[in-house]
């Protein structure tokens, strides 16, 4: 979700770690001043009535936040805007921190409190790490890569490439049949450093990208490879070499925009199913508890 689309990132990201030291700080203090003027004792005691009520709140906070899901099922009924329930997800996520802290008296307890614990920090770092990520990495893919291809879609067009570069360095170093002439454009020395080029560098770069370990990948490199090339061949094969040089800048931007696109959605990976996990011992917890209290 992007907040106020029309600030700069700087400030959006700014606006998210004040919002969380904000509120975390900003509820313990206000519990910290009930308890000076005698309203609960400090630190909270997690069974104490204080820490009951933060625990039942704070457990109702998590449910909330799990209503995202069925929410996500049931998109396209009435049920509000996205960013709305965003905008709410986000605000109660934040409140929800500082109150299952009072409610765990800054502990983490027995092995079930402590594994909830760790999973709910675990979910909310990762909530607040996606909402950041969320503010500037759209911003720097249409920025960097404008109009490019998707991510999934990558290493199809690389095949293709690489299949056009090997047959475009293949009509430099021999004859066609149909070919007026007997002679290759580029031959002797030149013609089997490009075979090698394309063999060993070029063809790997554009099929697998960064993960061919080439030279290429890097911009000034390949930059300065692609020129002593261009220099050494005859004039006719210049054109060629401008291709070559063309298709692999476009898997390195493609790789960079995959590099972005794993970074936008990657945290999610973390926070949906820890979020689950964390709800189901949570109940657990609280059933657990609440029994024996
Ligand atoms: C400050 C705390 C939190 C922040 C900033 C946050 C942020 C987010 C964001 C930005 C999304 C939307 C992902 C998307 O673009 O689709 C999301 C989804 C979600 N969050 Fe959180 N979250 C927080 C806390 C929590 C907590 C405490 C829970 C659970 C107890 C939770 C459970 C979920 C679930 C279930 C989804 C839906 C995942 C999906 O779309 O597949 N979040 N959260």
């Amino acid at each position: 979700m992007l907040l106020g689309r029309t600030k700069p990132v700087r400030d959006r990201v700014l606006a998210i770690v004040l919002a969380t030291v904000g509120i975390t700080l900003g509820v313990i203090l206000l519990a910290a001043a009930g308890a000076a003027v005698g309203l609960w004792e400090w630190p909270p005691q997690p069974s104490s009535g204080f820490g009951v009520a933060c625990g039942l709140l704070g457990g109702a906070i998590v449910l909330f936040e799990m209503l995202m899901l069925p929410r996500k099922w049931l998109r396209g009924k009435r049920l509000g805007s996205t960013r709305a329930w965003m905008r709410w997800h986000i605000w109660m996520g934040l409140i929800g921190l500082p109150i299952i802290l009072l409610h765990a008296g800054f502990g983490f307890g027995g092995p079930l409190p402590a594994t909830v614990m760790i999973l709910f920090l675990l979910v909310t770092a990762s909530g607040i790490w996606g909402l950041i990520l969320q503010q500037w990495l759209p911003e720097k893919m249409l920025h960097d890569i404008p109009g490019e291809s998707i991510a999934s879609q990558i290493d199809r067009l690389g095949h293709y490439h690489a299949d056009e570069a090997g047959r475009l360095i293949t009509s430099l170093v021999t004859v066609p049949p149909e070919a007026e002439s007997s002679e290759p454009v580029v031959v002797g020395p030149l013609a089997a450093e490009l075979i090698a080029f394309r063999d060993q560098e070029l063809v790997p770069y554009l099929q697998s990208g960064s993960y061919s370990r080439s030279l290429l990948a890097t911009p000034s490199d390949a930059q300065q490879r692609f020129s002593r090339l261009r220099e050494a061949v005859p004039p006719a094969a210049r054109s060629v070499l401008e291709r070559l040089q063309e298709l692999a800048d476009l898997r390195r931007r493609w790789d960079e925009q995959a590099r972005l696109h794993f970074w936008l959605h990657n945290w999610l990976l973390l926070h949906l199913p820890l979020s689950v996990a964390m709800t189901g011992l949570m109940l657990l917890h609280a059933y657990r508890a609440l029994k024996f209290w």
